[in-house]
């Protein structure tokens, strides 16, 4: 499995270091929200600028805003590798992902725990990747929903089936435990608090990438 340590749950006050201190993961988690879309407020493309200054990690852009496609041209032109957002945002799905693949970089959907897989089938073809997020999105820390698992399941089965190029992420509430029960079904996990509370985060992140389906 691939990680993804997801920094709202680190300590800004010392970002440099924080950074560092997860260098042996696969990519880099980064979780924008514009308190519409969910009811929090993160940061935007200039924060995105800064982290990419910080890193040689690829940068995976969590957008959960109500309209990504005004926002993509700058997340992209502030260093992300992958965009990723919600296929429940208010914005033409289509063109947004479009828009994204025309700027060379990664286009990727979100799922939040309510909603179905078959809100992806229009858009299977051109995806990058699929998140299935395992908490209501909007804060770090909370508890896995484990009534996603037959949507990963079920999502697996499509992948493979249809031979779809898209890597399976799962987002929300992944420690030691949880990551087992999903590990059959994605490519890369996604996990804030379980690694940034540790103090042996390589360990923690080692021990994720080391966990078989
Ligand atoms: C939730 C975010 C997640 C979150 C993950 O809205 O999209 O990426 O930060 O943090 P943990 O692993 O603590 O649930
Ligand atoms: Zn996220």
């Amino acid at each position: 499995m691939k990680v993804s340590p997801s920094i709202l749950a680190c300590d800004f006050s010392n970002l440099k270091e924080e950074i560092k201190s997860v260098e042996n993961a696969d990519l880099l988690h980064l979780d924008i929200m514009d308190g519409v879309f969910v009811p929090n407020i993160t940061f935007g493309p200039f924060m995105v600028e800064t982290i990419n200054k910080l890193t040689e990690l690829p940068l995976e852009s969590h957008l959960m805003i109500i309209d990504p496609l005004k926002y993509i041209e700058a997340f992209a032109k502030a260093g992300s590798d992958i965009i990723i957002f919600h296929v429940e945002a208010k914005t033409d799905v289509l063109k947004a992902l479009k828009k994204i693949k025309s700027l060379g970089i990664k286009a990727g959907l979100s799922l939040n725990p309510e909603t179905p897989l078959r809100t992806l089938l229009p858009y299977f073809e051109l995806l990058d990747v699929v998140l299935i997020m395992s908490v209501n999105p909007g804060f770090y820390g909370q508890k896995f929903m484990p009534q996603v698992l037959p949507k990963l399941e079920k999502l697996k089965e499509i992948k493979d089936s249809k031979k779809y190029n898209f890597t399976i992420e799962v987002d929300g509430g992944i420690n030691e435990e949880t990551a087992k029960l999903v590990a059959p079904y994605v490519d890369v996990v996604v996990s804030g608090a379980y690694i940034f509370q540790s103090k042996n985060r390589k360990e923690k992140i080692d021990y994720l990438k080391k966990l078989l389906p």
